[in-house]
């Protein structure tokens, strides 16, 4: 059957809408790049959130063989594959949250830079859409290098006049969620009891785990900052060297991508104390774009925490974080006015 609609709904039989309607309040969910490595995981579990009522699954490949197969999943969503860009728009209309995982990734001996160049003009692509179709949704960017595709995505949005600074997230949830494993390894606690903010950027040196505000509170020794320091910022590359050749994360942060647009509903559905780091237009440090906690809620973003006190070690990681971060910024913003 043809991408865009489902075989209940072709058949006239379908009677989900009325059930999504009926029941708890459910979101609309778009997610672009859905048949990819991070995407298909993703669209998974996105179907199996109970606050989703709509799953509408892009790509420009592939889209109707995820879509069927995910559709299958007896949980409520009701799920809607769109294919190319003739059907961008349909996929994207009515949407409350847009999670892009779009574009190539890693191989080994690449930065997350190197990627520069094809992906910019992907989420330059995606976002027109947006603007055009869902201007008040909330985005989760995920395509790197997010450093540079968040000042991309609000350029767009600014010379539409639909840039809403609190609606825009960069996703480094994984950096948050490959902290916590990592730190519970060091403390022998199970991960689902740590908390370690990590601020800056999604790259190299601009992740900042901020080891001092480590929840429970727990003083490391210089050479457990060191280990856990390098192992934080570079468990991307770590990934990307053992799947030698055959992409990036995927699985780690289709669940990354997932817990983070949870946190996204549930702020929207008006929860209470929802808090997660996010990279976001921000006056945290003199940079205008920075990863730091943020309180999410029916606005998105509505609040930015300041970083708290750092120790000497994160003071002068936030030096160089800042450096690489700023002609990261740089570029992203010049390549939409160029
Ligand atoms: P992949 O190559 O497996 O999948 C990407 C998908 O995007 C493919 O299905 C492709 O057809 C699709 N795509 C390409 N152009 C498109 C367009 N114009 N519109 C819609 N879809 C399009 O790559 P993977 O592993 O899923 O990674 C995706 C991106 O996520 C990469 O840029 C990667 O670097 C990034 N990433 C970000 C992380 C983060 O923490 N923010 C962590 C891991 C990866």
């Amino acid at each position: 059957h043809p991408p865009g609609l489902q075989m209940g709904e072709r058949s006239g039989l379908r009677r989900s809408e009325c059930r999504a309607k009926g029941g708890a309040p459910g979101f609309k969910v778009a997610v672009l790049g859905a048949a990819g490595g991070i995407g298909q995981p993703l669209a998974m579990l996105m179907k199996m959130n109970p606050l989703v009522s709509v799953l509408h699954l892009y790509d420009v490949v592939n889209s109707p063989g995820v879509t069927a197969d995910v559709s299958h999943m007896d949980t409520s969503a009701v799920v809607r594959g769109f294919l190319g860009k003739e059907q961008l728009e349909n996929a994207l209309t009515g949407m409350d949250l847009v999670i892009i995982p779009a574009g190539v990734p890693r191989k080994p001996g690449m930065t997350r830079d190197d990627l520069f160049n094809i992906n910019a003009g992907i989420v330059k692509t995606l976002c027109e859409g947006i603007v055009n179709c869902c201007p008040n949704a909330i985005v989760n960017l995920i395509s790197n290098p997010v450093n540079s595709t968040v000042p991309i995505a609000a350029e767009v949005f600014k010379k539409a006049g639909t840039f809403d600074p609190k609606r825009l997230l960069g996703v480094t949830m994984l950096d948050v969620v490959r902290a916590n494993t990592f730190v519970a390894e060091v403390l022998g606690v199970d991960p689902k009891d740590v908390d370690v903010p990590v601020v800056g950027g999604h790259a190299g040196v601009t992740i900042l785990p901020l080891l001092s505000q480590v929840k429970p509170q727990y003083t490391f020794t210089a050479d457990e900052v060191r280990y856990l320091t390098d192992r934080i910022q570079n468990g991307g590359t770590e990934v990307v060297e053992a799947k030698a050749g055959a992409g990036s994360a995927t699985l780690s942060m289709a669940f990354a991508a997932a817990k983070f647009a949870d946190t996204c509903l549930r702020g929207l559905r008006g929860d209470a104390g929802i808090v997660e780091c996010a990279f976001v237009a921000s006056q945290v440090t003199e940079l205008p774009f920075f990863a730091s906690k943020v309180r999410l809620g029916r606005g998105g973003a509505e609040e930015i925490y300041p970083l708290g006190p750092l120790n000497d070690y994160e003071r002068s990681g936030l030096e160089k974080a800042k450096k690489e971060l700023a002609s990261s910024i740089e570029k992203g913003i010049s390549f939409v006015r160029k």
